[in-house]
């Protein structure tokens, strides 16, 4: 029995995919997020920028003493990951594994699509886990820059016309692929799940890399035995590095409860 409480980083909103999936699965744990709202998006930009503000967001969490944190970005893990381990002596857990392990155990005709940012396309980290995992699973893969943005706005619902048409652009070479799975490489994307889904047809199942690595973290802390136990209701607080408004706002709406008491801004240069 470990008390201490799970750090989860993204670069902002996205994050609260793994989050959300976090406290349904373990509603005893003690969760603080961090999103670096402040310098979404992560994925246009160099390794060497990632690198530099995944150890800003680590030394952030770092100073709440969690028991494990968790990268809840495709960016970040897809770009940091080893180096984060490397630096840190805390348990951590990136998306790419329990996505890759997902979508390797749904696809029935070795066909996956793959979406992401920039970063986490240009890394391979995706395809390289699958290969090793399913050798012979073809990969077709997307970077979508354009749909972080466009989250972090709100435009997220079905029949908004430009979550509509951004996804049909990107999406078709993916669809004309045939493929059955497609994982959703970055945090964000899940809040565009209908959207996506919607162009992409019932055929095709959608891994969320944010559910899934929750499933695997509470998978990982049970063989370790360091889950919480306590009876009652963990506590949630929310860190950002920009003002609290926009993200209360869309933070409650997804997570289906208001949190704005909960949210407080902080300087992540400082740290
Ligand atoms: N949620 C992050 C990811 O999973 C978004 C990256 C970004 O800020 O561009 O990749």
């Amino acid at each position: 029995m470990d008390t201490r409480p799970i750090g989860v980083f993204d670069s902002g909103v996205g994050g609260l995919t793994a989050l959300r999936e976090l406290a349904r699965i373990m509603p005893d744990e003690d969760l603080v997020y961090f999103g670096d709202t402040g310098r979404v998006p992560y994925g246009g930009r160099s390794r060497e920028v990632i690198i530099r503000y995944a150890r800003q967001d680590m030394a952030f969490l770092r100073t709440f003493n969690p028991k494990a944190i968790v990268i809840a970005c495709g960016t970040v893990s897809t770009t940091a990951l080893d180096v984060l381990r490397e630096e840190n002596g805390v348990p951590i857990f990136g998306v790419v594994e329990p996505a890759v392990a997902a979508a390797a155990q749904i696809t029935k005709n070795s066909r996956v699509g793959l979406i992401g940012t920039k970063a986490s396309i240009r890394s391979g980290a995706y395809e390289r886990a699958l290969g090793a995992l399913r050798p012979g699973i073809a990969v077709t893969a997307q970077a979508c820059p354009l749909l972080v943005p466009m989250v972090e706005n709100g435009r997220c619902r079905p029949g908004d016309i430009v979550a509509e048409t951004m996804a049909a652009e990107y999406l078709a070479p993916v669809k004309a692929a045939g493929v059955d799975a497609l994982i959703l490489g970055c945090t964000h994307y899940p809040l565009l799940k209908e959207v996506i889904g919607g162009y992409m047809g019932t055929d095709v199942a959608l891994v969320d890399v944010g559910e899934q690595c929750a499933r695997w973290v509470k998978k990982q802390l049970e063989w370790d035995g360091l889950r919480n136990g306590r009876p009652g209701a963990g506590r949630h607080r929310y860190y950002v590095s920009d003002s609290t408004e926009d993200f209360s706002a869309l933070a409650s709406v997804f997570l289906g409860e208001d949190v704005a008491g909960d949210v407080e801004q902080i300087d992540i240069t400082a740290y």
